[in-house]
C-alpha cells in the first residue's frame, strides 16, 4: 500500500471533506493509529513532554527525532508521515536544511514542520526550493513557551488576529504545503483556512480548519495532569484504543469533533 501524498490532502481540502491527524511516537501506535484510518500522523516534539516526562518540548534533540520518526515509519503504511523540527533545529537556513534532510532521508518523513511565521520565511522557501515540503506551526509555539509566556491562546484581538493572518499568507506565499494552527480563535482560524489554498490543520483552532490534531495521549486520556480543554478522551467512551481512534476517526469526519466547548 503507497503512503497518501500532499496531493491526496490537497484534494480533501477542495472537497471539504476533514482530514484526521494525531501525533504518534513509536511502531506499535503507529499501526493502530493507521489501521483505523487516520490520515496524517505527526511525529511531534510533545514526545519530550508525553514520553520523555520534560516540562517542556525544548530538550528533544534531532536524533531523537530521527529516531521516532523511523518507528513511526516502520509501523504505518498508509498515513501521511510529518515530523517536527526540533527547538533551533532551524537557527539558520541551512541548518535547517541539513535537519530536514536528516528528518526524511533518515526518519521518512514527508514533510517536516516548522514552529513560527515570519522570522522563517527565508527558511520555508529554501526548503520547499529544495525539496522539503514544509509545515508552517503558527499561534500558540510550544517551543516558544519561555518567550510567549506561558501556553495561551493567540490571536485574540484584532492587531494580533491581523498579524496571524498576514503570518500564514505569507507562510504559503514562501513555499509551505500546509498550516498548523494551534490554540486560535475559531472564527480567525475560519478566516486563515478559508484565505489560503493550502491544508490548515487545527489544534485548539475550532471546526472549520481542514484537519484535526490531538496529542496521542491527551485523547486517550493519559497524559499526567488536565487534559487541554480542547481535547477529548476517546477512551472513557470506547473501552480500547483501536475503537478510541476509530471514534476519534469518525467523530472529526462527521464533524462532532470538535464541539463548541472543544474551541476558543
Ligand atoms: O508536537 C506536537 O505534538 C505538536 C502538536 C501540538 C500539534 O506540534
Amino acid at each position: 500500500m503507497s503512503r497518501l501524498s500532499i496531493s491526496n490532502l490537497r484534494e480533501r481540502k477542495q472537497t471539504g471533506e476533514k482530514i484526521a491527524c494525531l501525533t504518534a511516537y513509536d511502531a506499535s501506535f503507529a499501526r493502530i493509529l493507521d489501521d483505523a484510518g487516520v490520515e496524517l500522523l505527526l511525529v511531534g516534539d510533545s514526545l519530550g513532554m508525553v514520553v520523555q516526562g520534560h516540562d517542556t518540548t525544548l530538550p528533544v534533540s534531532l536524533d531523537e527525532m530521527v529516531y521516532h520518526a523511523r518507528a513511526v515509519a516502520a509501523g504505518s503504511q498508509r498515513a501521511f508521515l510529518m515530523a517536527d523540527m526540533p527547538f533551533l533545529g532551524d537557527a539558520t537556513p541551512a541548518q535547517a536544511l541539513t535537519s530536514a534532510g536528516r528528518l526524511m532521508k533518515e526518519g521518512g518523513a514527508q514533510m517536516v514542520k516548522l514552529e513560527g511565521g515570519m522570522p522563517l520565511r527565508e527558511t520555508v522557501h529554501l526548503l520547499s526550493t529544495r525539496g522539503v515540503p514544509v509545515c508552517s506551526h503558527l499561534g500558540l509555539l510550544p517551543q516558544s513557551v519561555h518567550k510567549q509566556g506561558g501556553y495561551r491562546v493567540q490571536g485574540r484581538d484584532a492587531e494580533s488576529a491581523q498579524t496571524l493572518l498576514e503570518e500564514a499568507r505569507e507562510m504559503a506565499a514562501a513555499g509551505a504545503d500546509m498550516l498548523l494552527l494551534e490554540c486560535v480563535p475559531a472564527e480567525l482560524a475560519a478566516r486563515i483556512t478559508e484565505s489560503v489554498a493550502i491544508p490548515v490543520i487545527g489544534i485548539g483552532a475550532g471546526p472549520s480548519v481542514d484537519a484535526q490534531v490531538l496529542v496521542l495521549y491527551d485523547m486517550l486520556g493519559i497524559t499526567p495532569g488536565r487534559r487541554p480543554s480542547f481535547s477529548r478522551d476517546f477512551l472513557a467512551a470506547s473501552g480500547d484504543v483501536p475503537a478510541a481512534v476509530a471514534a476519534y476517526v469518525q467523530a472529526v469526519k462527521d464533524g462532532s469533533f470538535p464541539a463548541p466547548e472543544h474551541s476558543f
